[in-house]
């Protein structure tokens, strides 16, 4: 946790994902408030078509981070014979099942689950039916999470995955009333500060420590120059923490940071895309520009 060491002090935004937050997330997703994943479904539902047209028959299609699918039965049931479909998750457990589910509801597609930090080096399986091309999948706007800078690197090394002629399609949330950000990340019935808080829940169990859930306060805000909404667990009392066998003091109002979502708009998504050596094709949004699901193709050096 060397990030509690760090001025301000930070906590990486992983750590949301044990059993209780990843319920906690899919709560998230059904508020009303919370746009994003209602938004990029009926994305989804509208422009799949297009998409599996784009993206051609026999493609192989990796996904980052696999998550419930919801998203990509949508894009699978519109492909046209899929080489293959590639779940990367680093949850073991979460992909075999998830992984099962997906081979029974398609027996025509081959199912190839690789349990893998995606963010790290991996080796992408062979299908059986050879691939016309390949296609990484990325929704969710995860790629929100990263630092500009590693997000950049993170594109390039999606670019060396899907090779010379493969293809990248990502769910990007857009830039937009701050206000219409704000109560996405605030919330009424609370569940995203249930949900930030549990990343201590999360490190009290895992790293045997003793943070006292109810002396934090969640908070969330948009950087507007920055372009993105920060998430921070504010102490509500000046106390400490025992952490294995650290202890980590904490002033009245101290926070730590535990996310950032960065919002972007087309242009400026294409050209962080571009300076990883993609072109983008295509962008299909909802009719309030709230979200957007972008297709890319590596550029081809000349
Ligand atoms: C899963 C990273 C896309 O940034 O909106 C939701 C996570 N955090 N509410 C997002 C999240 C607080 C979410 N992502």
């Amino acid at each position: 946790m060397q990030g509690l060491g760090h001025r301000p002090k930070t906590l990486p935004c992983k750590f949301f994902y044990d059993k209780r937050g990843s319920q906690l997330f899919d709560r998230i997703c059904e508020l009303e408030e919370y746009y994003p994943t209602r938004t990029e479904m009926s994305i989804m539902r509208r422009f799949s078509g297009e998409m599996a047209t784009l993206l051609g028959k026999e493609c192989l299609l990796v996904e980052y981070g696999s998550g419930s699918s919801l998203k990509t039965r949508i894009l699978l049931d519109a492909m046209v014979q899929p080489a293959g479909y590639v779940p990367i998750d680093i949850s073991e457990e979460h992909l075999k099942l998830s992984a099962q589910r997906l081979a029974q509801a398609y027996p025509h597609i081959e199912v190839l689950p690789v349990c893998a930090d995606y963010t790290q080096s991996f080796a992408l399986p062979r299908s059986q039916k050879q691939p016309r091309g390949r296609c990484v999948y990325f929704p969710g706007s995860t790629i929100g999470n990263f630092e500009k800078e590693e997000a950049l690197g993170f594109l390039r090394r999606i670019a060396q995955v899907c090779g010379e002629d493969g293809s990248l399609l990502i769910g990007v949330d857009l830039k937009k009333d701050p206000a219409v950000l704000s109560r996405a990340y605030n919330d009424s019935a609370g569940v995203t500060a249930e949900f930030n808080l549990n990343i201590l829940r999360h490190i009290n169990s895992e790293l045997d420590a003793d943070f006292d859930l109810a002396k934090w306060e969640h908070v969330a805000l948009y950087n507007q120059r920055r372009g993105r909404i920060e998430m921070y667990l504010e102490s509500a009392v000046e106390q400490r923490a025992h952490i294995a066998d650290c202890i980590v003091r904490f002033e009245r109002g101290e926070t730590i940071h535990t996310e950032n979502s960065h919002k972007y708009t087309p242009e400026e998504f294409a050209d962080l895309a571009a300076a990883a050596g993609f072109e983008r094709l295509k962008i299909w949004m909802d009719e309030k520009k709230y979200f957007s699901v972008q297709y890319f193709q590596m550029r081809l050096a000349s």
